[in-house]
Parts: structure tokens; sequence; C-alpha cells
């Protein structure tokens, strides 16, 4: 008998996809520290609503399949925070204003390819 027959066989994907992966990940921090830590923490700055924000926007515009929104851990630029990075490209954000700066992020960089420069983490 071959080692293929004793193989498991892999699981199927409920959603139907060929292949793993994204098109784009967006990696927000909703890291969380004690009050008072001298570093603060993205949670504490609203990322808590800026994942939210991202997944309805995503979810709304039925991109959810294409572009993965992730709720991260600490991604060390916490002074900046809430902050969000885009891959494949690496660029990372600052989030100063929910509504306005994730609704831009998701049409322009998202939807349309093209940098939020105005949104850029700038140190
Ligand atoms: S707590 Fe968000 S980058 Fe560190």
């Amino acid at each position: 008998m071959s080692d293929e027959a004793h193989e498991p066989k892999p699981p199927v994907d409920p959603k139907g996809r060929a292949a793993p992966g994204f098109e784009r990940h967006v990696f927000i921090c909703t890291n969380e520290r004690e009050a008072g830590n001298v570093r603060g923490c993205c949670l504490h700055r609203g990322g808590g609503a800026v994942r939210d924000r991202f997944k309805a926007g995503l979810a709304e515009r039925k991109l959810g399949g294409r572009i993965r929104p992730n709720a991260a851990g600490c991604l060390d630029f916490c002074e900046f925070g809430p902050v969000v990075v885009v891959y494949p490209e690496g660029v990372w954000y600052r989030i100063l204003d929910l509504e306005r700066d994730v609704d831009e992020i998701i049409e322009r960089h998202l939807v349309g390819g093209e940098v939020v420069e105005r949104c850029l983490l700038r140190m």
C-alpha cells in the first residue's frame, strides 16, 4: 500500500477557494496596555473602532474575500497609534480621523491602489 493511501484528505474550503491568500491584508493594531504605560496603546486611542470601520467598510463593498482586515497585536509604533499597515505594499498609516481616514484608505488605496499620502505614518 502506498503512503498516499494513509494521508488524510485535505479539508474542503467552505468558501470554495482554490488557493490560500488575499490580494491585500490590512493589519490594524488593537493592542491594549495598562493605563499609564509610557508608550500608550492603540486600543485606548481608538484602535477597536478603526478595526470595526475597516471590517464594515470592506464587507459593505463586498471586498471581504479579496482584502482581509485583521486585528493585530502591537506593531511597535505605539506612540503614533492607532496604526494600520497594508500588505503587500507595506504602507503604514496613522488614523487621526476615524471616518474620514478609514473611508479614504478603503476607497483610494484598497479599492483604487493609490497610497493616501495624507494619512501616512510620518516620523
Ligand atoms: S500598541 Fe499599537 S503599535 Fe503598539
